[in-house]
């Protein structure tokens, strides 16, 4: 049966391969992110850091349209090929600040207006995307060739902000108990896209299966999660580390 989909940060590397598969399901796809870089159709720009941007992009949506899953996609994630080595001790507030508020503002924004929507109908679902940063901290040493001392490449902050989601859907799951709303948390593992060459080695290394994830391969999962009943599974966060997390 068709659902009707939101997806926060639609045009990032996740949040386009799920709305491309989404639709190609026959699900009716709400896209919403900064500006609609792919000329999408229903396509809708919102800031998620604005709580008003938030609120009028969904009561826009939610005036003719029953809502069955939102998905939080949207993040600030940093990438790593752009910023310079930092040492921890110089790092800048500002882009602490910066990456919380979309993360973890976001979702709260989100989160927010979404809820007054599924609590008219006693329904709905949420899926937040964390990182399995968000559960083991970032081995700096495979973002470099050779590391200085006291140096490092991935943002901290990043780490901060998906260990939060984990802790936010947990406890949204928790609070909407004894309703059919439902709150799920996909930890994923790193995706493959252009990264070097060494860096995919080092990473792919602590992995089980000896790489990374590819676009979409955990897409079976995500069309499980939207297409059936699972209220059995809220406040699941669902291991998606390509065995990342279950290795020494
Ligand atoms: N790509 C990976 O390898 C990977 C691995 C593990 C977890 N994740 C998680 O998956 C999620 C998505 O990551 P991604 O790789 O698609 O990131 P991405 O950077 O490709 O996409 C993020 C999207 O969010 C949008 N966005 C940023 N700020 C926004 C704002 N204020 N309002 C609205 N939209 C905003 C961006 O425009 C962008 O389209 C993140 O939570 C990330 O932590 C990704």
């Amino acid at each position: 049966m068709e659902k009707k989909i939101l997806i926060f940060g639609s045009n990032g590397l996740v949040g386009r391969n799920l709305s491309n598969y989404l639709e190609g399901k026959g699900h009716k796809v709400f896209k919403i992110d900064l500006t609609n870089k792919f000329k999408e159709k229903n396509f809708f720009k919102c800031d998620i850091t604005k709580e008003i941007s938030v609120k009028n992009t969904i009561r826009k949506i939610t005036k003719k349209n029953k809502i069955d899953v939102a998905f939080n996609a949207a993040a600030a994630n940093p990438k790593v090929q752009k910023i310079k080595s930092f040492k921890f001790s110089d790092y800048k507030l500002e882009n602490w600040k910066k990456n919380l508020d979309v993360d973890l503002i976001g979702s709260f924004n989100t989160s927010k207006h979404i809820l007054k929507h599924y609590e008219s109908s006693n329904s709905g679902k949420i899926i937040n995307i964390s990182s399995i940063y968000g559960v083991v901290g970032p081995d700096q040493d495979i973002y470099f060739n050779k590391r200085q001392k006291f140096h490092g490449k991935k943002p901290l902050e990043y780490s901060v902000s998906k260990a939060g989601i984990i802790g936010f859907s947990k406890a949204l799951a928790a609070f909407y108990k004894n309703t059919n709303i439902e709150v799920f948390c996909l930890i994923l593992g790193g995706i493959e896209e252009n990264q070097d060459k060494k860096f995919k080695k080092r990473y792919s290394n602590k992995t089980i299966i000896g790489r990374m994830i590819k676009k979409g391969e955990y897409n079976s999962i995500i069309n499980y999660l939207v297409s059936n009943k699972t209220p059995f599974l809220t406040g699941s966060c669902l291991d998606l580390s390509a065995g990342a997390l279950n290795i020494l």
